[in-house]
Order: C-alpha cells, then structure tokens, then sequence
C-alpha cells in the first residue's frame, strides 16, 4: 500500500517512527508528513532514513514538486495521523488548510485513520470529543487513544494506541466489511479441574481464536471474545473486542449462553474438553486420592446446543480438529451440530496447534469443501472471515 503518515507535534511523535519502520519492513510505501510542531519532537532525517523519501513539512517546501498536497493526494492509497494532537484534531475537524499535513487530509479522498494522544483531561474535554465526532462522521476511523502511563507521569485515557494494533487498522482499512456486524468467537482450551492444582485440558493455545477476534474487528465488527485461560497470551486486541475470560467447559457455556442473543455470528474455534471429572476438590487430593476419583463425566456440547436453539437464524461456525478423514468427519459434524460452515484442520504431532504449520479445509452447507491453500493461521484467518463474509451475506441481502 502506499501510506501518507502525518506526525503532530506531541511527545509520542517518537513512536510515529517504530510505525513507519514497521509498515516499511511490511512492504508499504510510506510519505511521512510532519507538522512545524512534530520537528521539535523528532528530526525529519529519522523518517528520511526509514523511508528513503524526503519529509513534507511547510506548504512551500516543494509547491508542485512530488510532496504538494495535490500530487501525494492522488498517490496515496490510505492516510494515517500518528500521533494527532489536540491541535491537529482541531485543525482537521474545522477543515483548517493550515500546513501541509492539513492540506493533503482536505485533498485526499482515500480511507483515513486518526491515533490521538494527549493528556486524559484534554481528551476528556467535550471540545476534544466534538472534533472526534465530526471527524468519524466524516468518515475517519479514530484509533484510540487507550488507558495507562503517560510521559507527564499521569494516568488515564491518552496514550498512544499500541502500534501493533495500529498497523492493523492501518492495512485492514480498505477491507472494512464487517462493520456492523456483532460476532461472538470462543477460542483456547477449557480446564476441567480435578482440585485447585490439576487440571484437564488439551494443546490448544487460542491462538486461532486471537487471530479470529482480532481480524473481525479490524474488519469493523463488534466481538465478544470467550476464551480459556492462557489465551490471553497473545497481546493486546483492538477496542472492538470484549474479553471474557472463563476456565471450564460450563463457564464457557454460560458465558456463551449470556452472549448469544446480541450475536447475528457465532464462530466456535474453542477446544472443548469433552469431559470433566466427576467432581472438584477444594483443597489439593493427594497422589493416592487423586488416582481414586478418576471418575469422568460428558462436558456439554456448547456448540451442538447453539446449533439446536439457533439453527438458521444466526451464522453458526464450528472447527474441527481430526488425526483422520478430516472432510468425512466436517461433515458429520456440521449436520448433527445443524452449522453453516466447519473449519476442518488436520492435526497430528507437527500441525495444528500453537504457531506450528497450518492446513484447512472449508465445510460448508451450500458448496461443499473446499481446501485453503494457506501454510499458517495468519494466511487462513482472513480467508475464513471472507467465506462467512460470502454466507452472511447471501443469508440477509
Ligand atoms: O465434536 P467436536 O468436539 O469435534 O466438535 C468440535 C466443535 O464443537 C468445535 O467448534 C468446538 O468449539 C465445539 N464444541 C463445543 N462444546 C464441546 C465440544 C466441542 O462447543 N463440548
């Protein structure tokens, strides 16, 4: 893609240059705009370093030159202000062909993302929320800012936005199809505890859960995220995503069962333990209690409930993770549990779990199986969102 980053002047302007090194190494071509301000903070040859192009600052640098507002305009395929100041939130709400930065925003017609950061009563301020909401009115999508430690030593809503998450937003907003849409995706394992020290589960990490939530909502989606323990692992996921955090089988159905209404989607990557033992002890079992109360019990299937209340009225996605006849057994599962479409994955020692390599097999209702020729959850994940994309829509218009 070719990216116009704006800089303001404000102290996470230092952070603008770990974002466009970044997008650099990722393989975008990046026009790095400064305001007058951002040269105090950071020096226009850090970026021409990273970028190979010179910096646009004044309106006279190069009039008609490659950096006039008009020309990167029309080169630019997204815009993104990193960080945006009070001041330059303003400037661009109120329309203010006041610099460079400003200009080429009132020039250029492409997708535009905004990550402001400012002290938390400043962004608290009604001012400040007016310019945001003009801007998101005008189409812009405003990132941020999050909660935590700011350079003054204060606390609250005005840091940066983290730049992982940026970059995200920042290449996902062309492909913004999902907004709207509310989806609810359970990922990880459950734990079955024996007593408070031992517990049943299995190898999944969460990992396609994390990918699964986190593309949704860059594709504009409001998710409800469900997840095992240790499957907040990952980093940190955008604004759009709720986390709910549960450790067996029965606190996942309930936090399925609290979540489903709200949902027009339902994607289940969890790894389920099909059982549980027969009780849990409160206090640790010793070696030889412990080989007594061996007896197990059948969990819930949370998802073949779903699939019997919610058959036809919602999107109702499952994952199946089979050693053998992987198409054969999809299938079966996605008749009995009455879903749209399975997620079939080979597993075996050396595939399927964690970041190890990856292979898929799309089963679904109406077109049968098809294989994704995909090596790891990252190139599989937006695959899968454009077939449910493909099922939604066909099922609502
Ligand atoms: O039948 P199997 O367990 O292989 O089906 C896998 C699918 O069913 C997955 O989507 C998984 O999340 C879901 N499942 C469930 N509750 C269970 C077991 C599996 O929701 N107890």
């Amino acid at each position: 893609m070719r990216i116009i980053v704006g800089v303001s002047g404000g102290v996470a302007a230092y952070k603008a240059a770990a974002l466009v090194s970044t997008l650099v190494q990722r393989g975008h071509q990046v026009q790095v705009l400064l305001t007058p301000g951002a040269t105090q903070f950071i020096a226009p040859l850090t970026f021409e370093a990273l970028t190979q192009r010179t910096v646009g600052i004044e309106t006279s640098d190069q009039p008609m030159g490659p950096i006039s507002h008009v020309q990167l305009a029309k080169w630019a395929d997204a815009m993104a202000v990193v960080p945006a100041t009070l001041g330059v939130l303003s400037r661009l709400a109120g329309g203010q062909a006041s610099d460079l930065l400003c200009l080429t925003y009132l020039s250029f017609t492409g997708p535009v993302v905004v990550a402001p950061a400012m002290e938390p009563r400043m962004w608290a301020h009604p001012r400040t929320q007016a310019h945001c909401d003009v801007l998101k009115q005008d189409g812009v999508r405003v990132c941020g800012p999050v909660a935590g430690h700011l350079a003054s030593g204060s606390e609250g809503v005005g840091r940066l936005i983290d730049l992982e998450i940026l970059v995200g937003e920042i290449e996902h907003v062309h492909s913004r199809d999902f907004v709207g849409r509310r989806i609810l995706i359970t990922g990880g394992s459950t734990w079955e505890h024996f007593d408070p020290v031992r517990a049943l589960t299995n190898p999944s990490t969460g990992r396609m859960g994390f990918l699964l939530a986190q593309e949704a909502a860059y594709r504009g989606a409001s998710v409800t995220y469900v997840h095992g323990p240790r499957a907040d692992q990952f980093g940190p996921l955008p604004d759009a995503v709720k986390r709910i955090a549960v450790v067996s089988a029965d606190d996942m159905r309930q936090a399925v069962w609290d979540h489903i209404d709200d949902a027009e989607i339902y994607v289940s990557s969890a790894a389920v333990s099909d059982f549980k033992p027969g009780g849990t002890a409160t206090h640790k079992l010793h070696k030889e209690t412990l080989g007594r109360s061996w007896s197990m019990e059948l969990n819930p299937d949370i998802l073949q409930e779903i699939g019997d209340r919610y058959q036809g009225q919602k999107i109702l996605v499952g994952f199946a993770a089979e050693t053998d006849e992987v198409v054969e057994s999809a299938s079966r599962k996605l008749t009995k549990k009455h879903l749209d479409l399975v997620v079939a994955n080979p597993v075996g020692r050396s595939e399927g779990f964690g970041d190890r390599s990856y292979a898929a097999e799309l089963v679904s209702r109406v077109g049968g199986s098809q294989t994704l020729s995909v090596r790891t959850k990252e190139e599989a994940v937006p695959l899968i969102w454009d077939h449910i994309g493909t099922i939604y829509r066909e099922r609502n218009g």
